[in-house]
């Protein structure tokens, strides 16, 4: 069986469930019009009414003040460097991003999930993404800022931690790593992606601490807890996937060894964070975000 990534075109099984549910057309403003929405299931005031109370989390004991989240969503809002400056001064946080923490933070939202926040300065999903792999030039303080102004109604906030691998466009990820050398062959728009280099072990080792180290970061910027994202055809879910993964080592091959790459990095960041301060949250304060059908 395969598994799902975001471009290659393996497919799920089955029937979609939304094909259970009675579909309505939904004019738009444009001519483009005719927009298809599924209608759900009609809820009681009962079935509402739950998604206003507190959800405690089971592994962290941490509580979402209500069961609403709002999705990872890429944000492209911080500084970027410009012509000739060195890449480092790329992903600080801007006045836009930390105001769209705070309206999203006055949403009543139980758990707010950043968009990617990526872990290198060479690797990213693209222009003006967050940035958090060291604290060169205060930007920990600075994240500090978005996530008190977020916080202060009370939501949960949650940092996407995000690496590309193959599917970071050629501009901006001359020299891709992922886990074989599978090359991403889609196209659209002038955006292409260059063909990887497979990441040795010593590499993915360095790679799983930076994903510590990020976290740490992280806890130190004020977030509650982090999301490894292991979907949508980045970084992990290329050592997740069949299509991906050629590789012949602990890392390739079984499930198990697919998978190991994502339980180093869950080992790591819990190893990282095992200070006094953190352990109110206690294990599994991390989440992972998988889209794939083994
Ligand atoms: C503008 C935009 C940016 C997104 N960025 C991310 C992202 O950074 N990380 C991620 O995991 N998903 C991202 N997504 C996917 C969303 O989290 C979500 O899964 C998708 O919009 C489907 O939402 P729905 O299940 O409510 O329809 C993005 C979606 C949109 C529309």
């Amino acid at each position: 069986m395969t598994t799902a990534v975001e471009y290659d075109g393996a497919e799920a099984g089955g029937k979609p469930e939304a094909e259970n549910y009675a579909h309505e057309s939904v004019k738009t403003r444009d001519s483009r019009g005719g927009k298809l929405r599924v209608k759900g299931p009609a809820l009681s005031q009962d079935e509402l009414d739950v998604l206003r109370q507190p959800l405690q989390l089971p592994f962290s004991g941490r509580t979402a003040k209500n069961r609403f989240l709002k999705a990872p969503m890429t944000e492209r809002l911080c500084q970027w460097n410009k012509e000739g400056e060195d890449i480092s001064a790329r992903g600080f946080p801007t006045a836009e991003y930390e105001r769209l923490y705070q309206r999203w933070g006055e949403g009543e939202i139980g758990i707010v999930v950043t968009g990617n926040l990526m872990l290198k300065y060479d690797a990213v999903e693209g222009y003006g993404n967050a940035i958090l792999c060291d604290d060169h030039d205060n930007r920990v303080e600075a994240f500090q800022r978005v996530t008190s102004a977020a916080k202060k109604h009370g939501p949960l906030m949650i940092a996407q931690l995000s690496h590309p691998g193959r599917q970071g466009n050629a501009v901006l990820n001359p020299n891709p790593v992922s886990a074989s050398d599978v090359q991403l062959q889609v196209q659209w728009m002038g955006t292409r992606f260059n063909e990887p280099r497979p990441l040795s072990v010593d590499e993915i080792r360095s790679m799983v601490a930076d994903w510590g180290e990020t976290a740490y970061l992280c806890h130190r910027a004020g977030f509650d807890g982090v999301q490894i994202h292991c979907a949508h055809g980045y970084l992990l879910a290329q050592f997740l996937s069949q299509t991906t993964n050629k590789r012949t080592d602990a890392y390739g091959g079984t499930l198990e060894n697919r998978s190991r790459i994502v339980l180093e990095v869950i080992a790591e960041i819990r190893q990282r964070l095992a200070d006094p301060s953190f352990v109110t949250y206690g294990r599994g304060r991390f989440s992972v975000r998988i889209r794939a059908v083994l």
